[in-house]
């Protein structure tokens, strides 16, 4: 299969391609942060440039598209309101009108923060209840994809990874500073549920060979508090979890506002694959795996920003 996955530069995305690209053909694109691999065919493209859908699929001819390119940054979007519907709502549906036409099948990356968190535990039939700009732009985005490709699969993901920048995951953030001995502050009011993104990889596979459709929630069997989380990760890598401040959201001094108990129930995706997504400790250990194999330092090295100094 040919496989086309747009934002291959980013957390989710470099992961998946290099996931894929054992099986597949693979394209990957990218935009400010161009990767050197021959892994898989890179595609420099601005989504948002005029005609730039169209010459993509055209050039790519895609049998699969996995669509992770977005404006993930939730303070970001905060700030730029109008770049996050552009990215995360309208270049959706006009990527998924186009892999309509063509006859390919789509996957679209949403978001668990398409919920306000207050209740948990959330199926997919439940009702949004989006909170930030971000997760607006997201739901958006999802709606946008449902009508102008009903074939498509949404999958409202969460997850957590080795990225090419080596900061852009929350264990990456939990990683680097206790690895340097600095203080960091657990928040035990915030609740998800996240998958490692080379499993989270594996899973959209098998989702695209059973030809599923429609709304899955992608995410681990197992939820847990962000602060629960950093001490799983402290254990696991045998850094000192004294240095883990457990502390309220409230006091975190964060922009967004962020949903308290992001907890989705992953039975559909379980009954569709005959089996549930991995726990947090199964994936816990992949990313010690990844670490011991010198994994970040790999992408790192793609992404060129490998220096003397880094032992990442
Ligand atoms: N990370 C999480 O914890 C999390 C949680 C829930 C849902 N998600 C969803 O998962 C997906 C992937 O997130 P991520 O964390 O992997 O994001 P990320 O690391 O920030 O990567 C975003 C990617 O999108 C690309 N991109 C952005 N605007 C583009 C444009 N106009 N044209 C082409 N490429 C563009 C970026 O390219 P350049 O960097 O090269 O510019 C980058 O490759 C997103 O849909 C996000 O909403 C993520």
């Amino acid at each position: 299969m040919r496989i086309l996955i747009t934002g291959a530069s980013g957390l989710l995305g470099i992961n998946l391609a290099l996931e894929a690209a054992a099986h597949h053909e693979v394209y990957g694109t990218a935009k400010d942060h161009l990767i050197h691999t021959d892994r898989f065919r890179v595609m420099p493209c601005d989504l948002l440039a005029p005609g730039a859908v169209e010459r993509l699929l055209d050039q790519t001819q895609p049998d699969w598209v996995i669509h992770c390119a977005a404006l993930a940054n939730v303070d970001a979007c905060e700030a730029n309101p109008v770049l996050a519907q552009q990215s995360n709502s309208d270049l959706p549906f006009l990527l998924a009108t186009h892999v309509a036409r063509g006859g390919a099948r789509l996957v679209h990356i949403s978001t668990d923060a398409v919920f306000d968190g207050q209740r948990g535990l959330y199926r997919e039939e439940d009702q949004p209840n989006p909170l930030s700009v971000y997760a607006r732009s997201k739901l958006e985005g999802e709606l946008a994809v449902a009508a102008a490709n009903p074939e498509a699969i949404i999958a409202r993901v969460n997850l957590f990874g080795w990225s090419p920048s080596g900061r852009r995951s929350l264990a990456e953030f939990f990683f680097n500073n206790l690895n340097a001995g600095k203080r960091v502050m657990g928040f035990t009011d915030v609740y998800f549920c996240p998958l490692l993104a080379n499993d989270l990889a594996a899973i959209f596979l098998m989702m695209l060979q059973k030809k599923l459709r429609g709304l899955y929630h992608v995410v681990s069997r197992e939820c847990l508090s962000k602060y629960e989380f950093s001490l799983r990760l402290a254990q696991q890598f045998n850094l000192d979890s004294s240095l883990i401040d457990p502390t309220s959201v409230e006091q975190g001094g964060l922009t967004a506002a962020r949903s308290p108990r992001l907890t989705l129930r992953v039975d559909k995706l379980a009954e569709a694959l005959g089996e549930p997504p991995p726990d947090i400790s199964t994936g816990m250990h992949r990313f010690f795996d990844l670490y011991q194999q010198g994994y970040p330092r790999w992408l790192k090295g793609m992404a060129g920003a490998v220096t003397p100094t880094d032992h990442g």
